[in-house]
Formats: C-alpha cells, sequence, structure tokens
C-alpha cells in the first residue's frame, strides 16, 4: 500500500519574530505543498525529488551528512518516542512544488507532514496540535534551529479562507476570516543565506537578554519600558526589543484592519514591519529592501513585507485583486536590469497537512 499525503507552505501575514517571546502571530497555510509518500519496505529508505537523492538510512540518534533527510529522520524519531512505540520501517518519498529555502517554511512542512503521514501509516492518535509540537521539538533539538512555534501550528492546523492568530505566550489560537481579502503575491528573491539558522538563534539569545536586564518580558513590555531602558540596553538590544513590542501592536491593529476590510491600513502596517524588520530587527537583505521600496511606488499595492527568519526568502505582497500580471512585469523589468533571479506568484490560503489517497 502507498499512502500520499500532502503538507502546505505558510505566509505569515504579519508578526514577524515574535512567536519566540509570546507574542501574537498571523499566519496562513498557503497552496504550495511538499508532498509525501509512505510505502512498505524491509528498511529505512528515503528518496527527494528536490536532490533527485535515494539514501537508506537507520533509525539511530545520529544526524546524518545529508542535510535534507535529517528532516525526515528528526520527525520519525520524536514521533516515535512520543508515542514510546517503535517505527516499522518505510519507504517515504518526497516531493514538491514549496520552494526550499524561501522563507515558506519548506522544513516545517516536510516534518509535520512527515509527523502527520507516519501517524496515519502506523494508526497513532495524534491531536493536529501534538503533531505540530512534536515536529518543533524534532526541529529545535535534532535539527538545532531554536524556531518558534509559528511554523508547525500553521502547517498542521490551517484553514482555508481564514489566517491563524497565535498567541504564543499560551498557545492558544483562533481563526481570522479572511474570505474577501486581497490578492496575496509572494516574491521569492532567491537569496539563500548560509548566516540565516545562526543569525536566527542569535536574535533569540539577543530577545533573552533584553528580559533578563529588565526582568520584564518582552510581551509585557511596552513602547515607554523599552525607551525609558534605552541606554541600559544598549544600542543592539534596544534596537531588538523596539521590534517585537512594536510588532507585538501592529498585530493588534492588523486584527482591527482585517475586521473593518480597511486594506490599505493593514498594507500600511506591513510596510511598517518591513521598515522595522530592516531597521531594528537587521534581518532584511539589500535586495528585499530594493523590491520593497519599487513596490511603494505602484497604487495596485496595498503594502509588502519580508516574511519568515529573513536574511533572504520572500516577500509577501497585498495587493487589489487581478494585479499579479502588472507585477510580474514589474519584476521581470527589475531582473532584467539587476540580472537577479526571482520568482513571483500568486498564493491564496489553504487547509493545514493532510491524506491525499491511498494506492
Ligand atoms: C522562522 C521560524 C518561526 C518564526 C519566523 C520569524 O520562520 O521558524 O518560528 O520565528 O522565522 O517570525
Amino acid at each position: 500500500m502507498k499512502y500520499t499525503f500532502r503538507s502546505p507552505g505558510r505566509i505569515n501575514l504579519i508578526g514577524e519574530h515574535t512567536d519566540y517571546n509570546g507574542g501574537c502571530v498571523l499566519p496562513a497555510a498557503i497552496n504550495k505543498y511538499t508532498y509525501i509518500t509512505f510505502e512498505e519496505s524491509d528498511h529505512f529508505e528515503a528518496y527527494s525529488k528536490y536532490f533527485d537523492q535515494r539514501v537508506k538510512f537507520s533509525l539511530d540518534e545520529k544526524k546524518e551528512n545529508v542535510e535534507w533527510l535529517n528532516y525526515v529522520k528528526g520527525a520519525l524519531l520524536y514521533t516515535s518516542k512520543y508515542m514510546k512505540k517503535k517505527i516499522s520501517p518505510w519507504k517515504i518519498e518526497i516531493s514538491g512544488v514549496l520552494p526550499l529555502g524561501a522563507g515558506l517554511s519548506s522544513s516545517a512542512s516536510l516534518m509535520v507532514g512527515v509527523v502527520y503521514g507516519l501517524c496515519k501509516v502506523e494508526n497513532w492518535e495524534m491531536s493536529r496540535r501534538q503533531i505540530a509540537n512534536v515536529a518543533h521539538k524534532a526541529e529545535n533539538e535534532f535539527i538545532g534551529v531554536n524556531c518558534g512555534i509559528m511554523d508547525q501550528h500553521i502547517v498542521a492546523m490551517g484553514k482555508k479562507d481564514t489566517f491563524m492568530l497565535i498567541d504564543t505566550l499560551n498557545k492558544e489560537f483562533e481563526y481570522v476570516h479572511a474570505e474577501k481579502f486581497p490578492q496575496m503575491i509572494v516574491i521569492d528573491s532567491g537569496v539563500k543565506h548560509k548566516l540565516a539558522s545562526s543569525e536566527y538563534n542569535k536574535r533569540r539569545m539577543e530577545c533573552g537578554q533584553v528580559e533578563g536586564i529588565t526582568g520584564i518580558k518582552l510581551r509585557q513590555m511596552s513602547l515607554e519600558t523599552v525607551e525609558k531602558n534605552k541606554k541600559t540596553l544598549g544600542d543592539t538590544l534596544y534596537k531588538r526589543a523596539f521590534h517585537v513590542v512594536s510588532e507585538n501592536v501592529r498585530v493588534l491593529k492588523a486584527i482591527e484592519a482585517i475586521k473593518k476590510s480597511d486594506w490599505e491600513n493593514l498594507g500600511r502596517l506591513l510596510y511598517a514591519s518591513h521598515e522595522s524588520l530592516r531597521n531594528f530587527y537587521e534581518v532584511s537583505t539589500w535586495e528585499m529592501d530594493f523590491i520593497i521600496e519599487k513596490l511603494k511606488k505602484f497604487d495596485v499595492v496595498y503594502g509588502a513585507r519580508m516574511i519568515g527568519g529573513g536574511f533572504g526568502g520572500s516577500i509577501l505582497i497585498l495587493s487589489r485583486r487581478e494585479s499579479s500580471e502588472e507585477i510580474s512585469k514589474i519584476m521581470a523589468k527589475y531582473e532584467s536590469e539587476f540580472d537577479a533571479k526571482i520568482k513571483v506568484y500568486a498564493v491564496s490560503t489553504s487547509d493545514g497537512v493532510q491524506e491525499l489517497q491511498r494506492t
């Protein structure tokens, strides 16, 4: 028997680098997927169409030299540990149209997809929330990226036509309906920075230092407190705190804007979020900043910002419907002028991970 699963990528409307600081985030699963198949076998084997590479492996605790395989192995191992059950050997194949390392959460898509798929093929009961938590733990501990909970939660629990407002302080969430939402376009900047995970962990550490020095959790901190502590924190920590605290405020304002279908205001919040990520959190790249500045000149665009961890990856654009062609043309011009390889595509919201078929 061959089982096929489909696991989405995600965009994050607003609330960037707040999910490991107890803040609120507003992601949506999108219609770009990783496909994972499980087939019974007498040994563990994985194939990635992305890399056209097939590898046999054993389910020990050791990390593999093949980087992508660790995401599969970590997901299998941590599910088995969580369930306190042994896994039978499977042949697992990965393919998809979700670009890797583009800030659309390909790693959470793969890991959540493997955990979910494994539960189905082994007939193990696990809630979607538990699946998200296991995939998150595996990424933190096995892969070694100290990421927050946003990506795994949205990949596991996303719902079409909604954004998921996740309060990462207590992991509570609610769905914000977005049926008449403006067009969402993703620009993959094509820049993949090797620094991303070490810088990500560094930002997280800096946030911890802010809380250590002030004795206040970033979630509870006001902008006045950030200003009052400017000298004590020093330039870098002040900037980090300023971003996180102001981003928390922007998320709440964004929800108000969505409720009122006030897309102009929502767009302005996206631009403001980008400015803050660029100037205060310092996780943007000059390519992304350049594109965003260009976009600001076009009336069809409500707003745009970098999404995900940063240091490359993708930009999310909120635009009037039917404008994707126009934006593609603008970007094609940019590409030919600057000899840069970027991809532009319209995305829409999607359901979380699911089983597609058994053959
Ligand atoms: C990555 C992480 C998320 C989140 C974002 C930044 O995507 O996996 O947990 O921290 O960066 O908002």
